[in-house]
């Protein structure tokens, strides 16, 4: 390996991986390699832009914590996270979207018609709509798990030390016999990704903000269906066209209706809503 340049210390590199042949490894190991190299020459990377980039790496795992994983972040202003999103969303199915760093894996679950926001500010939404398959059969016991931020843009979990409980504004719901689920919450707000660290920075760099539009967060899931992690966005809200961290799809953007007599749902509900809005989700089979 001793009379090797520039162009064939990519070849090098590759044959040094002795990787199990055809495997997945081998094939992202050895395409990441080839993209990494040829954007190197591509670009003639000097070795200060070299290391500027591997400062910019140490600063985001200097900054990370269990709380703060800054490579995500840096990952969801990339659009990498949207683009894995859009590549793993399956035919039919509602479009995936961020899963953000708020999620808990043991929210509350809570009764068809509740209330989420435990008399918080803001406008009072019934949010409903069912659970199907892509044949618009209602899946009954499917599970609709959902948390927000509040009428600030905060996430309760984001003020545990001015007194609020992590697992407010969220809740786990199980679909009726026609599929269905409802409760009231209130309308979330917008609010910015951390951009006190190295990926605040590269927003800056770019003339770029960090404001997210007002979201609701889902995962939904049903015996022998593929789950989907996902999001939705209201119609003519603010970032809904330039949203930090490429979240939005035309097919997740709910429309807001003001309150109609919905008698004929039978829903009841715990608190009156100002406002209302329908979305559906569908799931595809597992596999
Ligand atoms: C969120 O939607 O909660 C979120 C997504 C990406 C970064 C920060 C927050
Ligand atoms: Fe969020």
């Amino acid at each position: 390996m001793r009379d090797i340049n520039q162009f064939t210390v990519t070849k090098a590199v590759k044959e040094s991986f002795k990787t199990q042949p055809g495997s997945r490894f081998e094939q992202l190991l050895q395409g990441l390699i080839d993209h990494l190299h040829d954007y190197t020459r591509e670009h003639n990377i000097t070795h200060e832009e070299w290391m500027g980039v591997l400062n910019f790496l140490y600063d985001c795992g200097q900054i990370s914590t269990p709380e703060r994983h800054e490579f995500i972040l840096l990952s969801d202003v990339l659009g990498f996270s949207a683009l894995v999103d859009m590549i793993n969303t399956k035919g039919g199915a509602t479009e995936g979207s961020n899963l953000g760093p708020f999620y808990l894996d043991n929210s509350p679950r809570k009764a068809l018609g509740s209330d989420l926001a435990d008399n918080r500010d803001g406008v009072t939404v019934l949010v409903h709509g069912k659970v199907t398959d892509s044949l618009h059969n209602p899946l009954r016991g499917a599970i609709v798990d959902t948390w927000q931020a509040d009428a600030a843009g905060t996430y309760p979990i984001q003020e545990q030390e001015k007194g609020q409980d992590k697992y407010d504004l969220r809740g786990v719901f199980e679909t009726d016999a026609e599929g269905r689920y409802y409760y009231t919450t209130v309308l979330p707000k917008p609010y910015t990704v951390p951009y006190d660290g190295p990926v605040g920075d590269l927003l800056r760099a770019g003339n770029r903000h960090a404001w997210r539009a007002a979201h609701l967060h889902y995962m939904v899931r049903a015996p022998g269906m593929t789950s989907i992690t996902t999001e939705v966005f209201f119609e003519n809200t603010e970032y809904i066209d330039n949203d930090a961290v490429f979240g939005v799809r035309r097919s997740l953007i709910a429309k807001i209706q003001p309150m109609k007599d919905i008698s004929a749902l039978g829903f009841e509900l715990e608190k009156e809503p100002d406002a209302m809005f329908e979305f559906d989700f569908v799931l595809a089979p597992e596999g």
